[in-house]
C-alpha cells in the first residue's frame, strides 16, 4: 500500500462512513476499524499517519459502553477524538468535525500526503492481487452489474488469463445485457468468459409459479446450482472473486469485527467448494467503484448502469412468468430506457423500469375489440432504497413512451404510470 492512511476507530458513532468519506475527499485514504482493535493490529496496518476516535453520544457499541485499549495511545500516532451529539439524519454535517479542524489534523498533525486517487489505488490492488493469488486460478460470477464488472476488469488487469468469468444468463436479463457482457469482456478485454445460456432451465422451473417469494427462491437457488456446475467443470480453481464493497462491510453505525466477518461468506455455495476470496473493491464506496471502473476502461454505460435486481425481469413479469409477457417487459423496458436517455433523464432518475401484470384489459384496435396486457411504468428517486419518491416525469416524455410501447410491443393495449412512493409501495412489485 503506497497511500497514507487515517484510521477511524468506531466508538459507537453512526457517522463512520461519512467521516471516512470526508477524509478521502481531502485526498487521503481512510478506513474504519472496530474499537477493540489491538495495538499490534493497528501497528500492522499499512502507512497509518493518524487515528480518529469516532464516538457516539455515550461511546456505546451494541448497548455496552466502550473504551479503546490504553496501549493504543502508546503507538505514537497522532490522535483526534470526535464525540458527536446523537446525529439526526438531517443534521449529518453538523455532527462531523468541521472541515478546517479535519484538514489541520490530517495534513498538519499527521503530515499525511494527499495521494489517494484511483490510479494509485488500482496500482496497489494489482500488486496485492498478484501477491495473494500467485500463479493460481480465480473464478468470478460476472452478472454484468457494476460491482462484478469492475472486479472483473481489475482482475483481468492483475492476472489476465488466470481469471475465468462465468456469466449465467437466466433468461431474465434486460434487452442486450448479456450480449454487452460478452462484447465488453470477451471481445474487448479478452477475458476467459464462460457464457451459460440457462434460459430454458430457469423458465422451465418458473413455469406456473405465481408466488413472488417462491419465484425469488427458485431463481436464487437455480443460479447457485448453475454456477456450481460450471465451477466443478473448471479444474484447479482456488480463489473466488467477489464484488464486496465498503458499505457491505461497515454499513452505517456500530458494526464490530463479528459483523464484518459475516459478510465474507460465499453465499450459498456448497461446503465442498471451498475458495479463498479475492475482494479488490472492499475498500471502495459506490461512487469510487464507478470511478475505478472508468479508470480501468469500462464503458460509461456499464459503470453508470442503474440498479437491477438479482432476479431480473422475473420480478417485473408479475405472477407466473409467461414468455409473451416476459418479452413485453423486456421490449417496453428497452423503449423506456431509450426515451429516458433521449430526454436526459437517465442521469437524473435513480431507477426506472416497466412491469407487466398477469391480467388483461379490454381495448379497441383496428375497429375491433381486443383483450390484452398492460405495461406499468415506474420511475423513482431515492438515497438508500429504503424510502423512495416518484419522479414527476414530463407528460411529453410519458406520452412518447406510451405511444412507442403501444406501437412496438405486442399484446399490449394500455400503459399506466405508477404514482406510489415507498412506503407503502416497495420499489419493485414483487
Ligand atoms: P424494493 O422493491 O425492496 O427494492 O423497494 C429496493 C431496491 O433493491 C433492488 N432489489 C434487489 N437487488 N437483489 C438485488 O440485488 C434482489 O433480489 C433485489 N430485489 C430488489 C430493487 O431493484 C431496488 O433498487
Amino acid at each position: 500500500m503506497k497511500q497514507d492512511m487515517i484510521v477511524i476507530l468506531d466508538l459507537g458513532s453512526t457517522e463512520n462512513a461519512a467521516l471516512a468519506r470526508a477524509v478521502r475527499k481531502l485526498g487521503v485514504y481512510s478506513e474504519v476499524h472496530p474499537h477493540d482493535i489491538s495495538a499490534e493490529e493497528l501497528e500492522k496496518l499499512p502507512n497509518v499517519k493518524g487515528v480518529i476516535l469516532n464516538g457516539g453520544e455515550n461511546r456505546v457499541v451494541d448497548g455496552v459502553p466502550v473504551e479503546i485499549s490504553p496501549k493504543l495511545y502508546e503507538c505514537g500516532f497522532p490522535m483526534m477524538a470526535v464525540d458527536h451529539p446523537t446525529a439526526r439524519c438531517e443534521k449529518r454535517l453538523e455532527a462531523m468535525p468541521d472541515q478546517a479542524a479535519l484538514q489541520e489534523f490530517v495534513f498538519e498533525a499527521c503530515r499525511a500526503q494527499a495521494n489517494w486517487n484511483m490510479k494509485n489505488f488500482i496500482a496497489d490492488q494489482v500488486e496485492q492481487i498478484r501477491a495473494q493469488v500467485g500463479d493460481k486460478k480465480v473464478l468470478l460470477a460476472l452478472s454484468g452489474g457494476v460491482d462484478s464488472s469492475v472486479v472483473a476488469a481489475m482482475l483481468i488487469k492483475a492476472i489476465g488469463g488466470q481469471l475465468t468469468c462465468v456469466h449465467v444468463n437466466h433468461g431474465l436479463m434486460r434487452k442486450n445485457e448479456s450480449e454487452s457482457v460478452v462484447e465488453v469482456f470477451q471481445n474487448q478485454l479478452h477475458a476467459n468468459l464462460v457464457y451459460v445460456d440457462a434460459t430454458e432451465r430457469f423458465l422451465g422451473k418458473l413455469a406456473g409459479v405465481p408466488d413472488p417469494e417462491q419465484k425469488r427462491k427458485i431463481i436464487g437457488g437455480e443460479f447457485i446450482r448453475v454456477f456450481e456446475e460450471e465451477a466443478r467443470k473448471l479444474k484447479g480453481i482456488e480463489f473466488l472473486g467477489q464484488g464486496t464493497i465498503y458499505p457491505d462491510i461497515i454499513e452505517s453505525g456500530t458494526k464490530t469485527a463479528k459483523m464484518v466477518k459475516s459478510h465474507h461468506n460465499v453465499g450459498g455455495l456448497p461446503e465442498d467448494l471451498q475458495f479463498e476470496l479475492v475482494e479488490p473493491l472492499k475498500q471502495l464506496f459506490k461512487d469510487e467503484v464507478r470511478a475505478c471502473g472508468l479508470e480501468l476502461g469500462l464503458p460509461a454505460s456499464m459503470v453508470y448502469r442503474q440498479p437491477f435486481p438479482g432476479p431480473g425481469l422475473g420480478v417485473r413479469c408479475l405472477g407466473a412468468i409467461t414468455r409473451d409477457r416476459l418479452e413485453a417487459v423486456r421490449e417496453s423496458d428497452a423503449i423506456l430506457r431509450e426515451e429516458f436517455a433521449r430526454a436526459g433523464l437517465d442521469k437524473k432518475v435513480w431507477q426506472y423500469f416497466t412491469v407487466v401484470p398477469d391480467f388483461k384489459s379490454v381495448g379497441v384496435k383496428n375497429n375491433a375489440r381486443c383483450f390484452e396486457y398492460m405495461v406499468i411504468v415506474r420511475a423513482i428517486n431515492t438515497v438508500d432504497a429504503m424510502t423512495a419518491s416518484i419522479e414527476k416525469v414530463d407528460w411529453d416524455v410519458l406520452e412518447r413512451v406510451t405511444q412507442r410501447i403501444l406501437a412496438e410491443v405486442g399484446n399490449v393495449n394500455r400503459v399506466c404510470y405508477d404514482m406510489s412512493p415507498k412506503p407503502p409501495a416497495t420499489i419493485e412489485f414483487e
